[in-house]
């Protein structure tokens, strides 16, 4: 009996560490397909599909951004046409791009394709033409450094968006984040780097935990083009304007030095300023962002496969994957972090939207101030004021995320809006009592994109038919020759891996 239970007991043991051999053999073959290159992935190397034959998992997740099924109170990577959404937002761009079209950012592989299709890029005939410049394709693509390591920095922001075309096609991957052969994070926009410099700071010295936010920081920021930059005039070269700080008062300071506008409103004639997309400044001003955690660490957290543990690039909405992007620190149920995350995002909405009213009635009363002949010294201290309150307003809306990353400091900026907003309102009433006008200024309907976009007096149809002629026309010989471009490199790697 007692042989018995021994023999029993010895082949069990035999079995498990058989078992535990094969593993080990297996992890390490799997270590070792994962870590022999089969590719070998040059400097300018833009293709996310040849990185991918080196890094499947990581490749694998990354296509998923195309995924557009996840929709949350306020982001997610489903199509949203903001216009539509929230019409104040016509006449708040009223004479700028975004009056004519703005839909909610959704994954990196749509930034090409949406960049194409968008209405604010035109419908240009060839090269030279269109409304916007080539600096448009900076966060757009890993062609960018590529282009800028082949044609110089300057070379590349020089000129129309049309002039780049056929060269930028790759969607945003993996050169934009990673050197190619150590596959270390690595800063690739020069606007970044250039920043840390105006700052007195050098970017070298980041730790890798910091190097997590940056790579996202690389776009995910406020900029502008500088065309009067010393030995660069003329050339719309990309700048953060971070020299005074990243608080919006700092970075207003920067602009009002300068007398910088991004456009003269159509309405108001206010000399204004586009914030873009502050994202990594107000991240900054957050709690998480004080205890050390990372862009990354939410947006693209560790995942397990097959017993193997990778960054998960499917960058998306983390409320799209809360065990792995909040449970890791938070003992909460999914529902409640959920809840937290709706619950900022609803109460910084709530004095958002009663800003942008502010916003669009101070404009309309501008312009009836204008058109009973209110001269520029009288309206001088109201326009600076509407600058400044609708600046505080975008800062807190573009800024993508915000009122979840940082919602004590959005809501400081909005409620700094909404004082100044007043303020020009004030001032507007005693111009507009001056001007001999006693009474509310009509407003005009603006209850849907189509109304709102009428009153501005945007010809929408028109520019349809020009975008197109342009995907017609323009757009397929970019993509045709892009791809005779690349089908020579193939040539090129496909013998690297035959060697
Ligand atoms: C503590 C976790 C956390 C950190 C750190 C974090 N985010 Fe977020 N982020 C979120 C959550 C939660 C949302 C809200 C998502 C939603 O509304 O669906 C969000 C929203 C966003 C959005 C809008 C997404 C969408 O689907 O519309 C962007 C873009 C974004 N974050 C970028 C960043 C960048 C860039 C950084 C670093 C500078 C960063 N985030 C840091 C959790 C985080
Ligand atoms: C090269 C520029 C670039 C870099 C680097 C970059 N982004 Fe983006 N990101 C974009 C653009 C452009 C979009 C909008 C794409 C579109 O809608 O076509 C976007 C969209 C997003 C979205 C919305 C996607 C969705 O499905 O909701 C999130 C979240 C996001 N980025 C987070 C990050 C994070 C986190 C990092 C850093 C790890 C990062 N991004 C790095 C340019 C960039
Ligand atoms: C927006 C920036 C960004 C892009 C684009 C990006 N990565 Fe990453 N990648 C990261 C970050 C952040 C990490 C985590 C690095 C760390 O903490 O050391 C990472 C880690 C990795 C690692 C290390 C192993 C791991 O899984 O942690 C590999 C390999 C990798 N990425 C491959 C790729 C490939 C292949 C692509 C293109 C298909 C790509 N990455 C695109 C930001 C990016
Ligand atoms: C790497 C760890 C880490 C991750 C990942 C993380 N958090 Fe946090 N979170 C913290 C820390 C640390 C604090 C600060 C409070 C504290 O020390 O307890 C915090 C604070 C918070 C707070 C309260 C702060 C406020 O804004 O009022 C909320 C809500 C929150 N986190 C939600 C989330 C959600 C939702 C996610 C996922 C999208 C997430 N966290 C991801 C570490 C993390």
């Amino acid at each position: 009996m007692k042989n018995k239970v021994l023999f029993i007991v010895t082949i069990i043991v035999v079995f498990l560490l058989g078992l535990l051999a094969s593993s080990i053999i297996n992890r390490k073959s799997e270590a070792k397909y994962k870590y022999v290159p089969k590719v070998d992935i040059s400097e300018n190397e833009a293709r996310n599909v040849v990185w991918g034959e080196n890094y499947q998992k990581e490749y694998q997740s990354f296509l998923q951004t195309v995924d557009t099924s996840f929709s949350s109170f306020q982001g997610g990577s489903a199509m949203r046409d903001m216009l539509e959404e929230d019409p104040r937002l016509v006449v708040l761009f009223a004479g700028y791009g975004f009056s004519k079209d703005y839909n909610q950012g959704r994954g990196h592989s749509y930034a090409i394709e949406d960049i194409h299709n968008t209405l604010r890029t035109g419908g240009p005939k060839g090269a030279g033409d269109g409304p916007m410049p080539a600096t448009c394709w900076t966060c757009k693509s890993p062609d960018v450094p590529r282009l800028m390591n082949e044609i110089g920095i300057e070379e590349f922001y020089k000129g129309k968006w049309a002039d780049k075309g056929a060269e930028v096609v790759n969607s945003i991957g993996c050169a934009d984040c990673h050197d190619p052969k150590s596959m270390k994070l690595r800063i690739t926009r020069p606007a970044l780097v250039e920043a840390f410099d105006a700052m007195g700071k050098d970017i070298n010295n980041a730790t890798h935990q910091e190097m997590r936010s940056l790579v996202c920081a690389q776009c995910h920021v406020e900029y502008y083009f500088n065309k009067n930059l010393p030995g660069k005039e003329g050339i719309p070269y990309l700048v953060f304007p971070w020299k005074n700080g990243m608080a919006v008062e700092d970075m207003e300071k920067y602009y009002d030095d300068l007398e910088f506008k991004d456009w003269t409103h159509k309405i108001s004639k206010t000399p204004m300023l586009k914030a873009q997309h502050p994202g990594y400044e107000t991240y900054i001003t957050g709690v998480h962002a004080d205890r050390g955690v990372s862009c990354a660490d939410c947006h693209m957290p560790y995942k397990s496969e097959g017993g193997q543990k990778f960054t998960d690039h499917h960058i998306q909405s983390p409320l799209n994957n809360m065990a792995n992007a909040c449970q890791v620190c938070h003992r909460e149920e999914g529902n409640k972090l959920m809840a937290n995350v709706f619950e900022r995002q609803r109460k910084s909405t709530e004095n958002r939207l009663k800003l942008e009213d502010l916003l669009v009635k101070a404009h309309i009363e501008a312009k009836k101030a204008w058109d009973l002949g209110a001269t520029e010294e009288q309206m001088a201290a109201i326009l600076t004021d509407i600058r400044h309150a609708q600046w505080r307003w975008d800062y807190a809306a573009a800024s993508h995320g915000a009122s979840f990353h940082s919602p004590v400091e959005t809501a400081r900026v909005i409620g700094g809006g909404l004082m100044i907003a007043q303020e020009a309102r004030v001032k507007l009433v005693r111009l507009l009592a001056g001007l001999g006008h006693n009474e509310p200024v009509a407003m005009p309907d603006i209850s849907s994109k189509e109304k709102a976009q009428a009153y501005i007096g945007l010809d929408i149809e028109k520019l349809e038919v020009e975008k197109e002629e342009f995907k017609k026309t323009l757009l397929p010989k970019w993509l045709k020759e892009a791809k005779a471009r690349e089908a020579k490199l193939d040539a090129n790697t496909v013998s690297m891996k035959e060697e």
